[in-house]
């Protein structure tokens, strides 16, 4: 069957709405992604039926919980192909995930991490935070290769690398990356907020070491998220927070940590958001993550070709580099204004700025750009509405 978007847009409430007498265009999927009503349902089927503690009591509204817990973390197993469900850790989100990898390999002086310059401030910052521990932090291109081989050295311990970039949508070659840091010993943790939602991860066949995703980006509640990472890796990994959940004895002086992946989920968990999670994954699964793919390429491709000689796009022209992102400045506007001026307009909601990307935009005397970002329920009427309200801001400026 083909890609039959006006069914998918019945499952999102929000889509069947009117915000001030017009429908939504929501272009603000890089930030968070909106959520099916089978989502939703799945979050009140927590609340409703077994609103209990995880991982503690016996009675059986906790044993609910605990299948539910298992069985989610069993469906995020097989959606992203790793090994077992014990290289499975329930965050809050993807910059959970980062700080928990980076800070937990306990890295000392002398070691060297490497990242990209086009990072998300998730990934920078726990970096720079590390080399002010006296660990030597470098950053190599984003998308050339020869810049990371020439960077890479024996001391490289860590190379932490957003897989597509939030700001343009551009596609960092993690393939050879994951090949040559390998060759040189290093570990590769990948930042998988922006492929995770639009691309089909094999956590297996792509090698790294560990993978880092937020489920708000992929139909799955706020404030879920989740780390793979290799089994072996897993167990010589230190937790980032410690407390009740995470061990399974203590004396007033010793502890003994509980197994993996349970020692890195402290305290009660968002039962609801891990149950909504694994639903939003069996949903975009079910959908396909290819044609989903396929649908955004589609997407970018018309707002290219209708708008690349009005606005400046970021990123290369070719809309099929960019994913689902269409990233653009208009000369003589900036960008919040230009945001502003699309929703109050034409309820067309995006993001505008730096959107969490200061560093790069810094270093090229940029404040920032307006972001439209698409997903698997945008249409192209959407998307000819965007094109229409765009040229009608370039005539009104001359
Ligand atoms: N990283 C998210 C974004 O790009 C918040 O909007």
């Amino acid at each position: 069957m083909g890609y039959n978007v006006e069914k998918i847009r019945r499952d999102f409430p929000i889509l069947q709405k009117l915000i001030k007498g017009r429908p939504v265009i929501y272009f603000d999927n890089a930030c968070q992604s909106l959520r099916p009503v089978q989502v939703i349902e799945k979050i009140n089927q927590y609340y409703n039926d077994f609103p209990a503690c995880g991982e503690r009591s016996h009675h059986k509204l906790g044993k609910q919980v605990d299948s539910a817990v298992a069985e989610s973390r069993k469906t995020l197993r097989k959606f992203f192909n790793a090994k077992n469900d014990k290289e499975v850790v329930f965050t809050k989100n993807t910059t959970e995930a980062l700080n928990l990898v980076i800070n937990g390999l306990g890295l000392k002086q002398g070691d060297s991490v490497m990242s990209s310059d086009k990072e998300h401030n998730s990934n920078l910052l726990p970096l720079q935070f590390l080399s002010k521990k006296g660990v030597n932090y470098k950053q190599f291109e984003f998308g050339n290769i020869d810049d990371f081989q020439e960077k890479l050295d024996k001391e490289t311990k860590l190379v932490s690398v957003v897989h597509v970039s939030n700001m343009d949508g551009t596609v960092n070659p993690v393939k050879e990356i994951i090949k040559i840091a390998h060759d040189n010993g290093s570990l590769v943790l990948l930042d998988g907020a922006q492929s995770a939602p639009h691309k089909e991860i094999n956590f297996k066949k792509l090698g790294c070491d560990f993978f880092a995703a937020s489920g708000h980006k992929m139909l799955g509640p706020s404030g879920t998220g989740v780390l793979l990472a290799k089994e072996k890796l897993l167990e010589q990994l230190n937790p980032l927070i410690v407390g009740g959940s995470t061990v399974n004895e203590t004396t007033y002086t010793t502890y003994e940590f509980e197994e993996i992946p349970h020692r890195f989920e402290a305290g009660l968990q968002n039962y609801a958001g891990i149950m909504g999670l694994a639903e939003a994954a069996r949903y975009l699964e079910r959908t396909g993550l290819k044609r989903i793919e396929k649908h955004e390429q589609n997407l970018n491709r018309i707002a290219t070709e209708g708008l690349k000689d009005k606005v400046d796009i970021l990123g290369p022209e070719d809309a099929e580099k960019r994913s689902g992102i269409f990233s653009f400045n208009i000369k003589k506007m900036g960008p919040h204004d230009i945001a502003i001026i699309m929703d109050q307009g034409a309820n067309i909601m995006m993001r505008s700025g730096a959107h969490c990307d200061h560093s790069w935009f810094n270093a090229h005397n940029m404040s920032g750009s307006a972001r439209a970002s698409f997903y698997l329920y945008n249409t192209e009427e959407e998307i000819r509405a965007f094109i229409k309200e765009i040229n009608k801001i370039k005539k009104h400026l001359g």
